[in-house]
């Protein structure tokens, strides 16, 4: 069968402009987490972004590679649409993810297999790891801002500042840096690792 009539290639089509759409998403929530002034937040999710357009340009050179140019791709998916507050827009963000991680992509991977396509099943199985780590990421940042506990640690740890490297071991991050002044919402986020394979 002609590569642009399997489902695999439609399937890619759909995670390309998912993944597009994350990336927007996500650009959008930086820029609520930039005007609560919570800067290394907003940083957090722009590498996030960053790494959906990434996974944007692999579904898209996995097509191309594979089908060539062409003039249209229809497309015909449901895609997440919600706004809302920074703590929604993160609470939204984990359930996309999580929908990517278990459901979306291993569901894709599975197809990928089935029609022969190893290599593409390989790239949806490689995508699917690096959404549950983003998962994991806004799961702890919703929570963290909802209980304002982003910058609060029942054992002491360290602190340091993203704008002057003030360092400082505590239970609680400064409300303002004693060196440069700089607000708490600069202060470097301390970020779970759960999803990653060790
Ligand atoms: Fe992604
Ligand atoms: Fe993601």
């Amino acid at each position: 069968m002609e590569f642009i009539k399997t489902r695999t290639y439609q399937n890619l089509a759909n995670a390309f402009a998912g993944e597009c759409q994350a990336g927007m998403r996500y650009q959008m929530i930086a820029k609520l987490a930039m005007k609560e002034e919570m800067k290394t937040l907003a940083d957090t999710v722009k590498t996030i972004a960053k790494n959906e357009t990434l996974h944007a340009t692999q579904f898209f050179n996995a097509m191309l590679k594979n089908g060539g140019s062409r003039e249209n791709v229809k497309l015909d998916a449901g895609y997440p649409f919600h706004a809302g507050t920074l703590v929604e827009g993160l609470q939204f963000a984990e359930s996309d993810e999580t929908d990517e991680a278990t459901e979306i992509y291993p569901t894709f991977a599975k197809i990928a297999e089935e029609e022969g396509f190893m290599d593409i099943a390989g790239l949806f199985k490689l995508v699917a790891e690096v959404e549950k780590h983003h998962k994991a990421i806004f799961h702890y940042l919703a929570n963290a801002v909802k209980d304002g506990t982003l910058y609060k640690n029942e054992s002491p740890i360290i602190w340091v500042c993203s704008e002057c490297g003030h360092q400082h071991v505590s239970t609680e991050a400064w409300k303002v840096c004693p060196l440069c002044k700089a607000k708490q919402g600069y202060v470097e986020l301390h970020l779970p690792f759960e999803g990653v394979k060790l």
